[in-house]
């Protein structure tokens, strides 16, 4: 096993919302090692961008960390000051987010904003984080870098801002870059090429990531780990083999056998669906959200929801498998 590079023990996110407690995360544990691919993914509003944003300290003016301990490199980020925090972001922690249309400012040059981490944490000069600059796009494969950078976010297509983007979080050699869903806007041509440059840029440079999304048969090609969130929880977490070969939630089950290559390989023909929504989390406890949603369609032995590690040391409950 390698060293552990975050290390996020029991953490709690609650938001106030219109007098109720939104249960958005609820004692969420996990750690990346170093050079590691963790894979996240879970259906929308189960918590995976409120659980990154939290360790970042991103979080909206409604929303407060109520418990947890975050190590990266040792240190507590929830525990930082500004300053500390500061430095983290964008500096060891690189973040990539879904819609880079909305995460560049319209009116700044791609070359100011992919080289402006380099000037504020490597104290650079503009010369240098221009020259600097031109390397990243190069690296991120943008033809003619050295005239792109002039152009503005609108000038560039959505697979362009993106490698932009990437770029932009590769700038200060972070050790972790944090990714929330980002190939989901684009189409599955630059999709897969998106995946096939992160994936040679994390073998060549060494970095750890985090990959957020909803697709599982993407991640799986790119992730050495996939925890699966539920419901502001982690309710599986396992090598991408071990989470192909023999999955232990019903709600892992469900998201493969949503998975058309998944079933293929089982000869069956027709797609399953998740019945039900996604729960409410406003002031409910918290683990009827399993038997509302997920399990109670399915023909499930036993009421106890622990994280599915594979841990020998961990009792497995008895579940049976959903009627497909
Ligand atoms: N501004 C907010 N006010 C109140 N509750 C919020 C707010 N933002 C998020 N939440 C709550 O936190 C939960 C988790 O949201 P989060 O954005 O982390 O989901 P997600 O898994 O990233 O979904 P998606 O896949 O759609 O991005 C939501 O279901 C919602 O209940
Ligand atoms: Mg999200």
């Amino acid at each position: 096993m390698g060293e552990i590079l975050l290390d996020v023990k029991d953490l709690k996110t609650r938001f106030r919302s219109r007098g109720s407690l939104v249960h958005a995360v609820n004692g969420v544990s996990f750690h990346v090692n170093r050079g590691e691919t963790l894979g996240v993914v879970g259906e929308s509003g189960c918590g995976k961008s409120v659980t990154m944003l939290s360790l970042l300290r991103l979080l909206p003016p409604a929303a407060q960390v109520e418990s947890g301990r975050a190590l990266f490199e040792g240190q507590d980020l929830l525990k930082m000051n500004f300053g500390q925090i500061q430095k983290v972001r964008g500096g060891k922690i690189g973040l990539i987010f879904q819609d880079p249309m909305t995460s560049f400012n319209p009116v700044l040059t791609i070359g100011d904003q992919v080289g402006e981490s380099l000037i504020y944490h490597r104290r650079a000069s503009k010369e240098v984080a221009l020259k600097r600059t031109v390397e990243l796009l190069r690296l991120v494969g943008i033809p003619d870098p050295e005239q792109r950078i002039k152009d503005y976010p609108h000038q560039f297509s959505g697979g362009m801002r993106q490698r932009a983007m990437i770029a932009m979080a590769l700038a200060c050699e972070p050790g972790l870059i944090i990714a929330d869903e980002p190939t989901t806007a684009l189409d599955v041509t630059i999709q897969a090429q998106i995946v096939e440059l992160v994936k040679d840029l994390r073998d060549r440079l060494g970095v750890a990531i985090i990959w957020i999304t909803h697709d599982l048969s993407l991640v799986a090609g790119l992730a050495d780990r996939i925890m699966v969130m539920y419901a502001g929880t982690i309710v599986e977490e396992a090598t991408v083999e071990e989470l192909f070969d023999d999955p232990r939630h019903p709600y892992t089950l469900g998201l493969l056998s949503a998975l058309p290559a998944f079933q293929a390989e089982k000869n069956v023909r027709r797609l399953a669906s998740i019945p039900g929504s996604p729960p409410i989390y406003a002031n409910r406890p918290l683990l009827a959200h399993f038997s509302c949603a997920v399990l109670s369609p399915w023909n499930v032995a036993s009421q106890n929801y622990p994280h599915y590690s594979r841990s020998p040391l961990e009792k497995m409950p008895a579940i049976a498998r959903p009627v497909l």
